[in-house]
């Protein structure tokens, strides 16, 4: 590998805070088994001993659990936020403190601040990143073109990353092998429909205690997170509208019972809306428009650009932060919407993203398609790659042992059934 690392140990706000980030990094390894087995293994094996690594991950107790798992396996690893409002500062501090681990994050950075992170965490001079979102592999793309001869490969955790990686390869711009971990049926089955599912409702709950029984609650996109968000928010009792662009997505959500209409009839009775689409400007200024008064609206999409808050701003007569991650908008109509977490994903900013449990296979699925790349250097090529099936069966069957679940092998007789195509009727 060419080059030295050449950056200052952190940026963080407050070492002081590290106490209070190691009990809780402590609480979320309970329900992390997997990723510790991981751990354990990598601090024997040490497969990624001599790479430089940056993580761009939002900032919480499981991201630490990452984090000492690659350092654990020999990585030069360096951490910055996926996000300006998902880092939790005192996790930060204990990651620099207990664990040498050098953060470049604070909770409510500004977009320059966030930006000049990424740029220090590329002076690291990375030979694997792990992305979320895909800011970093964009950046070094558009601008350290002399860096890629030291990429190994990425890894990238989210639908949106997953979909800028796709464009970037379309483009001819992609010239390593980038690890597509969202597909993992480890991660999205279980992490963007039951995490996302359960910790937006969590976010919203904490930031405004509203009650969600008998409440018409919009959930925009039915895709792994929307199906989360509608299933738990019918549990607690709302009455649940989708909205769509896809006919079969639009169908499975009405097999599912749920109500499904376009955001312009949904918008003059919704109470709540929630926007999972990954798109642009689902919820806009004709919208804002015609909702009702208090309506809340919240993104638990992976940018702040489902809901057009520009044109909320240049509609409103006046802005005020009622409570914490809460702001209403006063509009001239004598209405007031409300936004949550500046239309940034509220299950981070509002309350602390996904459970570990699920977390814990997510970065389990990150951890090893680390160690994949470099026991494969030189020999994969350009583009996306699944994350290998043995891999995924691998976690899933490490995980329901931590859970105390067995299930059933196949006998030899069917084995050899499913393997015939003689055998018929
Ligand atoms: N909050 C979190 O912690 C978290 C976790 C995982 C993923 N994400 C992010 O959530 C977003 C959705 O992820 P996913 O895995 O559900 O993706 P997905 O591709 O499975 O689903 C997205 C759905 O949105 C629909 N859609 C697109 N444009 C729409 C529009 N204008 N109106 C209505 N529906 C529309 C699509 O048809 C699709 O069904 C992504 O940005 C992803 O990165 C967030």
């Amino acid at each position: 590998m060419s080059g030295t690392a050449t950056v200052s140990q952190h940026e963080i706000k407050d070492l002081a805070l590290a106490p209070k980030g190691k009990q809780r990094i402590e609480w979320a390894g309970r329900e992390m088994p997997v990723l510790r087995q991981i751990q354990e293994r990598f601090a024997q094996e040490k497969p990624l001993a001599g790479i430089r690594l940056i993580a761009c991950c939002h900032v919480t107790t499981e991201t630490a659990h990452l984090a000492i798992a690659l350092k654990a396996g020999g990585a030069d690893a360096l951490l910055i936020a996926s996000n300006p409002l998902s880092t939790q500062d005192d996790v930060a501090a204990c990651l620099v403190a207990d664990y040498g681990i050098p953060v470049f994050a604070i909770k409510g950075e500004d977009n320059a601040t966030y930006h000049r992170h990424v740029q220090i965490a590329l002076d690291h001079k990375p030979n694997i990143i792990i992305d979320d979102g895909g800011d970093v592999t964009a950046t070094l793309v558009k601008e350290r073109q002399n860096q890629l001869s030291d990429i190994i490969g990425t890894t990238e955790e989210t639908t949106t990353g997953i979909v800028r990686l796709q464009a970037m390869f379309k483009d001819g711009v992609l010239s390593f092998p980038a690890m597509n971990v969202n597909d993992a049926d480890t991660k999205h089955f279980f992490d963007n429909r039951y995490g996302t599912g359960q910790s937006t409702l969590d976010g919203i709950i904490r930031a405004t205690n509203v009650l969600l029984a008998g409440k018409t609650l919009v959930v925009a996109g039915y895709g792994w997170c929307g199906k989360g968000v509608a299933m738990r928010a019918r549990g607690l009792g709302a009455n649940v509208i989708v909205t769509e662009i896809d006919p079969t997505k639009a169908i499975e959500a009405v097999m599912d019972g749920f109500r499904v209409m376009p955001m312009a009839e949904a918008v003059p009775q919704g109470d709540l809306f929630i926007t999972v689409t990954g798109n642009k400007h689902v919820i806009r200024g004709e919208h804002f428009q015609a909702m009702k008064d208090g309506a809340i609206v919240c993104n638990s999409g992976h940018f702040d650009i489902e809901i057009d808050l520009q044109a909320l701003s240049s509609m409103a007569t006046e802005v005020k932060e009622v409570r914490s991650f809460t702001q209403e908008y006063s509009l001239s109509n004598g209405k007031s919407v409300v936004v949550l977490g500046e239309g940034r994903l509220v299950n981070l900013a509002a309350a602390e993203g996904h459970p570990s449990a699920v977390m814990d296979m997510s970065f389990a699925n990150q951890a090893l398609a680390c160690e994949y790349l470099v026991k494969n250097k030189g020999k994969l090529p350009a583009g996306l790659h699944s994350i290998p099936e043995e891999v995924d069966k691998e976690i899933a069957r490490l995980k329901l042992q931590a859970m105390g679940v067995a299930i059933d092998t196949l006998t030899a007789e069917q084995v050899e059934y499913v393997n015939s195509w003689t055998l018929g009727t």
